[in-house]
């Protein structure tokens, strides 16, 4: 039997942060790491393109989450790692898709629905502020995952749609031209810690409540020390199960460690003294990290060449298939 195929796009946003890590770039490596599957991860620059449209800005963001992901561990002899844009072969597909998928199916998108909704409440144009690719996003996302005949694709809760209109473009391309595409499932970590902000609410970049993953050791004890916490007396117990401060220490230190943070907190540990720990913790555990993040993005040629070798072997995975959807549809006698 062929191994199963996991694939999953990661798209290029703003500072990569510690929510993002714990909830999206943990589970992932340790999902590639863990071994029986064929892994492709790839930097979904050309959607980034849908609403990032400053040249620097684009190349940056771009180079600056593979430099994080490779920062982080992931291993390019594992995993096949390779930017979107460096696989032409994503584009003829997503092309021949569009062409099956009907214009209803894409207003139902929920990114572009959103926008539509937004603007018809404030009395504008309903489209405005929307471009082609952002429209047609689902159908550039099916072509990434059908063109490897992808089995599980993990992604977060926002995402399940998009997998879902996969299947459903899938299933249509099938129905007309006969079995070809396999139909892809989601994977959803249910078990993830949603990893709040400074101020109590959800970490997330729309929010501006964040501690960015690779920031100076400064910065970062600066940023620890203003995440928001009850007004318990210094030496009185206090409950590590409802604290912020504890919940990110879990995620970075050892289990004894963590047990021995536990003890503290009920014999009456300061807010002061917890959050020193938890930059003591957290400060070694990114300091590798942070250390290879600086050293690619200082030659980026080097993760160039990861993804070019990534893309190279994508390619030739992908080729078989799109040379069978191009016979089915008509293209070769
Ligand atoms: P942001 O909210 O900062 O814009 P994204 O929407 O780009 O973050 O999320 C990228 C990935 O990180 C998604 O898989 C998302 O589920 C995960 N993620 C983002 N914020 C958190 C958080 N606070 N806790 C857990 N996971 C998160
Ligand atoms: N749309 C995804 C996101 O916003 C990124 C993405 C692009 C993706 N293509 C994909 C995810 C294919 C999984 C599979 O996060």
């Amino acid at each position: 039997m062929s191994k199963e195929i996991v694939l999953t796009g990661i798209k290029p946003t703003g500072k990569v942060h510690l929510g993002n890590y714990i909830g999206a770039i943990k589970p992932a490596l340790q999902l590639a790491g863990a071994g029986d599957c064929t892994s492709l991860y790839f930097i979904a620059d050309y959607h980034g393109l849908t609403f990032i449209q400053d040249r620097e800005e684009f190349n940056h963001l771009s180079y600056s989450i593979a430099g994080t992901w490779l920062a982080l561990g992931l291993d390019p002899d594992r995993v096949i790692f390779y930017r979107q844009s460096d696989v032409p072969e994503i584009f003829e597909l997503s092309w021949i898709l569009a062409c099956l998928t009907s214009k209803g199916l894409m207003n139902r998108a929920h990114a572009y629905k959103a926008i539509h909704e937004q603007n018809i409440q404030l009395g504008v144009d309903a489209d405005t502020g929307v471009n082609m690719g952002l429209f047609t996003y689902p159908v550039l996302m099916a072509a990434d995952i059908l063109l490897f005949q992808s089995d599980k694709v993990p992604v977060g809760k926002d995402q399940i749609q998009h997998v879902e209109i996969a299947r459903d473009i899938a299933e249509g391309f099938n129905r007309i031209y006969g079995d070809t595409f396999k139909l892809p499932d989601y994977m959803v970590d249910e078990s993830t810690a949603v990893i709040p902000g400074l101020d109590g609410r959800k970490m997330s970049k729309s929010y501006n409540n964040t501690i960015p993953l690779f920031e100076t050791p400064e910065n970062l004890k600066k940023l620890i020390s203003k995440i928001k916490t009850d007004s318990t007396p210094p030496q009185e117990p206090k409950d590590p199960d409802t604290s912020n401060i504890f919940l990110l220490y879990k995620e970075f230190a050892a289990p004894a460690q963590v047990q021995d943070f536990r003890n503290q907190y009920l014999s009456g540990i300061s807010w002061g003294e917890a959050k020193q720990e938890l930059f003591q913790v957290i400060n070694a555990a990114l300091e590798e990290p942070r250390k290879k993040y600086h050293e690619l993005m200082a030659e980026p040629e080097q993760i160039d060449a990861i993804l070019c070798e990534g893309a190279r072997k994508a390619r030739a995975l992908a080729a078989p298939l799109l040379a069978q959807v191009k016979s089915r549809i008509g293209r070769y006698k």
